[in-house]
């Protein structure tokens, strides 16, 4: 089932795939979708966000920190990979702004170690998950590629930060890359679903509070000027993200690309989903804004969906929702830790 793409420079062959990150929410559905396709998949995590029950049984796994230059060097040495996607970061806003070191230090100088290592092993594709917190507050929506990025947090200007670094790897050592940057990653499959410690994400959040595992969700600002005034964000499959991964080994040249559906819904909205898809109340109590949520994030994905051919085919919330309903109904405590 593997492809060859003719990148304009002859036939692109890809085959053996380096997950860094791999034991995380999306580095483990992306594995998953990648070894249903026929690739052959490596997962390097260090287990500090991620699960080691969450990387797929049929990929291998080497348990490293990529701040390890060395380790990192002997692993790609060894497994000769001809594309690597770089997942492993830490992304807890709030976190970032009280410890910037710990962001820049894991999601800067330890993914350099990484890029490094790629550019040395002559990777032909290098697939980097960088987000919507780069663009900071949008002076417009939807945003495109070609939005000013503006980071209001240390772990958005880490992300950044690190697609520059891709941007001059690619001018001065010829490292294809793909910048993807994602918009609310939200969903599951059938045995990859969000087990993040702590949660921070919404739709994962609803759902616990409506099977009693919390008491309440926290809806932050209902004055903002959006029609229901809550906040608007852009949700987007996991396995759309995994698709959308696989087409970028094949991107006809680097590049940076925004991955949403295009639809924006409100948290109440979702709320509102939720409750349709799982017939159940959820209970919520109204607080302030939260410092730094902007009003809307919705993704003007054309440049990807042109570029890299790429048509996410989970769009409606109802659809994500159902399916991390029926993970969290599998997997009632997550991952085993
Ligand atoms: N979840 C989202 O909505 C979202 C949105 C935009 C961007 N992103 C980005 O996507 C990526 C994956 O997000 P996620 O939600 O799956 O996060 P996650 O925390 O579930 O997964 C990250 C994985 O990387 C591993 N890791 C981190 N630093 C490492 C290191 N130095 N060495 C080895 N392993 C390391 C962690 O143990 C974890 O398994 C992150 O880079 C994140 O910034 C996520």
């Amino acid at each position: 089932m593997l492809k060859s793409a003719n990148n304009g420079k002859g036939s692109l062959i890809m085959k053996k795939i380096l997950v860094a990150g791999g034991a995380g929410y999306i580095g483990s559905a992306c594995s998953e979708y990648l070894l249903d396709m026929g690739y052959e998949v490596t997962v390097l995590d260090a287990l500090f966000t991620g699960h080691r029950d969450a990387v797929d049984e049929r990929a291998s796994f080497i348990y490293a920190d990529l701040a390890d230059r060395e380790k990192v060097f002997e692993i790609c040495r060894a497994g000769e990979f001809d594309a690597v996607m770089h997942f492993a970061a830490f992304s807890l806003v709030g976190e970032s702004m009280q410890v910037p070191s710990k962001y820049f230090r894991n999601n800067l100088c330890s993914a350099i170690n990484l890029a490094d290592a790629a550019v040395e092993t002559g990777v032909k594709a290098f697939v980097f998950s960088s987000t919507a917190a780069t663009f900071g507050i949008p002076d417009e929506v939807p945003i495109s590629e070609s939005a000013s990025q503006k980071p209001i947090n240390p772990y958005g200007e880490s992300k950044l930060c690190f697609e520059k670094i891709l941007h001059w790897y690619s001018q001065i050592h010829g490292l294809k890359y793909a910048a993807l940057r994602y918009f609310n990653a939200a969903g599951a499959t059938e045995i990859h679903g969000e087990d993040h410690r702590p949660e921070s994400h919404l739709i994962p959040l609803i759902l616990q509070t409506i099977r009693g595992k919390r008491e309440k969700l926290m809806l932050y600002g209902d004055d903002y000027d959006t029609p229901d005034g809550s906040c608007i964000r852009d949700y987007i499959h996991i396995l759309d993200l995994a698709q959308a991964h696989e087409k970028a080994l094949y991107a006809p040249e680097s590049g940076h690309y925004n991955l949403g559906t295009g639809n924006g819904l409100s948290v109440k909205e979702i709320i509102a989903a939720a409750e349709s898809v799982t017939g159940k109340k959820v209970n919520f109590e109204v607080a302030p804004r939260r410092a730094g949520d902007p009003p809307r994030l919705i993704a003007c994905s054309d440049r990807a969906r042109k570029m890299l051919n790429w048509q996410p085919a989970h769009e409606s919330a109802e659809k994500i929702i159902e399916s991390a309903w029926k993970w969290q109904q599998k997997f009632p405590d997550g991952y085993a830790k």
